[in-house]
């Protein structure tokens, strides 16, 4: 009521100029975008709110006034890959940073659908669709996401092995690739997190005898079925993201455990509790999942997230994926976003997954 009167008042005196918020509504429910979607992608730039996640086809950016309703969002192509390259089928999880004022989708491809050819299949220990799965890099020059110029970059090097989910993660000055691995080119699984060394944003500088493997699926919650003790067939840790508390400025890498197309998918956490990223002694794995499955609401399959603000800057936001249905698999997967804090101890204190109705973020 206040603010109304605010308004008004500003309106009549005309001694500043208004701008109607966008939705009006004080409150949001889950999911954000009615459509099936995936690895959401949301940064924050000049007022908007830009959106990426996989549609196995192309790279689509969305833009929004509100981080809560994309049903109506503006879209664009970015990127339609050509027939025939080594990137052109299977596009999951991009990912779009601003590096040294430019623009870098950073994103996961496969030459053809997953299927590779029964010679190259053989080698596997387990089953392996995904054996030729790669990390690429698309360029916009420009300083709006929205009118810059894209053009494919380059492949990033991961030794001409299995590579998904990459992102960029800088510490101290430092640029670095981290994503999901295995060990060898046949393993199949576990998939776990590498990092290596970049030069610049399409340019990897560490040599395949640099590589380091920061995180393996350990716990019986990373593992697939929860707890198998046999083998690591499914067992996943991908969708790194880097995050950072702003007050502390300790600095995270929540990253998705177990199986993507299951219940039990969840957040995880690894802190930087030394200086050197390429030490995995420096990394310090959380023994739980720090986001997971609530049954009692049927938010199921939670992860892959990013994180983002509210418009005023006040409040941070999470943004992920997770299933009504769990039996439904990838296709049940859609958009969500929640508020989240900060523990005492300065990791991220993430809210229970649900539909809300929320609080708007603040300043929208
Ligand atoms: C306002 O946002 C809510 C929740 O996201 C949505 O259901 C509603 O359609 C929006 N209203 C308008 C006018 O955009
Ligand atoms: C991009 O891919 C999506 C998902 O398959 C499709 O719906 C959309 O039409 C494509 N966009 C263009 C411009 O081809
Ligand atoms: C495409 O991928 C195959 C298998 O990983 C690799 O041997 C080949 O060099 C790649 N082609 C190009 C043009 O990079
Ligand atoms: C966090 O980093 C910024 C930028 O380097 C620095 O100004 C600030 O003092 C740091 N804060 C803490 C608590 O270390």
């Amino acid at each position: 009521m206040l603010k109304l009167l605010l308004t008004a008042a500003l309106a009549v005196t005309g001694l500043c100029q208004y701008q109607a918020p966008a939705n009006s509504s004080t409150t949001f429910n889950n999911p954000v975008l009615e459509a099936v979607g995936a690895d959401p992608w949301v940064f924050r730039h000049n007022g908007h709110y830009y959106m990426t996640y996989t549609n196995n086809e192309n790279i689509t950016l969305y833009r929004s006034d509100v981080l809560t309703d994309w049903n109506n969002a503006e879209s664009k192509l970015i990127f339609k890959p050509p027939l025939g390259m080594n990137y052109s089928t299977d596009l999951w999880a991009p990912e779009i940073h601003n590096i040294n004022d430019n623009w870098y989708v950073i994103f996961t491809a496969d030459p053809r659908n997953d299927a590779p050819p029964p010679e190259v299949e053989m080698w596997c220990e387990y089953n392996c669709p995904a054996v030729h799965h790669r990390m690429f890099v698309v360029e916009g020059i420009g300083s709006d996401p929205w009118e810059a110029q894209w053009e494919y970059k380059a492949e990033l090097d991961t030794y001409d092995q299995f590579a998904i989910d990459g992102t960029y993660f800088t510490h101290n000055g430092g640029l670095y690739h981290i994503y999901s691995c295995w060990y060898r080119q046949y393993d199949g699984w576990p998939a776990n997190l590498c990092i290596t060394k970049m030069e610049n944003p399409w340019t990897i500088s560490s040599p395949f005898s640099e590589r380091q493997i920061i995180s393996v699926p350990e716990y019986t919650w990373e593992k697939t079925p929860f707890g198998r003790a046999s083998n690591d067939r499914l067992s996943s840790n991908e969708g790194p993201q880097q995050l950072t508390n702003p007050k502390t400025n300790q600095t995270f890498v929540i990253f998705s455990a177990a199986r993507s197309d299951n219940r039990n998918y969840c957040l995880a956490q690894l802190e930087l509790v030394g200086d050197d990223p390429m030490n995995p002694g420096d990394w310090r794995k959380h023994p739980y999942p720090v986001f997971y499955q609530n049954p009692s609401e049927h938010a199921y399959g939670v992860g892959h997230a990013s994180f983002t603000t509210s418009p005023d800057g006040s409040e941070n936001w999470i943004v992920y994926h997770g299933m009504q249905d769990p039996t439904d698999g990838w296709y049940a997967r859609t958009i969500r976003a929640q508020k989240f804090e900060w523990n005492d101890d300065g990791s991220p204190k993430f809210p229970k997954p649900g539909y809300g109705p929320y609080s708007v973020p603040s300043g929208q």
